[in-house]
């Protein structure tokens, strides 16, 4: 008979990359709530703090680690931090991901897909290579990627974003099939519109009247009618985090209100 008990985490090291806000903070909240002891990571110390002393507010147990996961030394120094402290990771989850304006095909510069890909693909691969020789000590693991349904279809003037994100769940499928007889189970969850400051950036910018209207034309466009929430994607990572899943690698979960079926009337 299924056992409930599997979706615990309680003892379980997981970091979470972004953990400070939007979607990586959701799945933190999440894996705290489950039992975990979250190490969240991202560049600024502020949000990770306040974000930490929210999961401590509910009894969970949370550590701010500053990083910026572009960049390889800072990347090694995170993951040694984790290790001298908890001396183990036993789930990964590579959120931390950037999607500035970009403009057309016909224009995107070199720096641009440098600091893209540094962050939203090279990190990825590299914190998940350092945390995997770790989990194949271990005997085990989780590793979470968040991809994006633009990593299906490319999006108008996102192109680098758009590649990166396909790039995303190559690196799931490459981990997980080298890994897997290792037990460490590899997968992606990829969202759709999801309410963080990397969605209202499109219209954040604008007065607020027009930031509405520019909202509320992008949900009409939606099949679902609405942008989803960050915690609409934290059961799902909690599900990829668990013992729940350890059939289950090489897999992608596409949360995204069903916009990837392409079928919905625009109004
Ligand atoms: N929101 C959506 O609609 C949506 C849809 C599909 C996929 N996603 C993906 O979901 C993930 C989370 O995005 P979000 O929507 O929650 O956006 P967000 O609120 O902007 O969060 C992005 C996170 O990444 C961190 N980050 C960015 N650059 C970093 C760097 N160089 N080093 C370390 N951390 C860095 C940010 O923290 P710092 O600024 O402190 O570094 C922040 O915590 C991203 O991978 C994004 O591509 C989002």
């Amino acid at each position: 008979m299924f056992d409930i008990s599997q979706f615990s985490l309680k003892g379980k090291i997981a970091v979470v990359t972004g953990g400070g806000r939007g979607i990586g903070q959701a799945i933190a909240f999440a894996f705290a709530k489950a039992g975990a002891k979250v190490v969240i990571t991202s560049r600024k110390a502020p949000d990770l703090e306040a974000t930490a002393a929210e999961i401590k507010a509910f009894g969970g147990e949370a550590f701010p680690l500053p990083a910026h996961l572009g960049k390889m030394d800072e990347i090694k120094k995170m993951v040694s931090t984790v290790m001298d402290k908890f001396g183990r990771i036993d789930i990964l989850v590579n959120n931390a991901g950037a999607s500035p304006a970009m403009g057309s095909v016909l224009e995107c510069n070199e720096r641009l897909w440098d600091k893209l890909m540094d962050i939203n693909l090279k990190g990825a691969y590299f914190i998940s290579q350092a945390v995997a020789n770790i989990m194949v000590k271990q005997g085990g693991g989780k590793i979470i990627n968040i991809a994006s349904v633009d990593g299906y279809n490319p999006e108008p003037g996102l192109s680098i974003y758009s590649i990166s994100k396909a790039g995303m769940r190559m690196i799931t499928r490459a981990f997980a099939s080298e890994l897997i007889s290792y037990n460490i189970q590899v997968n992606t969850i990829a969202p759709g519109p999801i309410s963080t400051k990397m969605m209202d950036s499109h219209w954040g910018h604008l007065p607020l009247e027009e930031a509405q209207k520019v909202k509320q034309t992008v949900e009409k466009m939606l099949p679902s009618g609405r942008i989803g929430n960050p915690d609409e994607i934290a059961g799902a990572a909690l599900y990829l985090a668990s013992a729940a899943s350890n059939y289950t690698t090489g897999a992608e979960i596409i949360i995204d209100g069903g916009l990837l079926l392409g079928n919905h009337l625009s109004g």
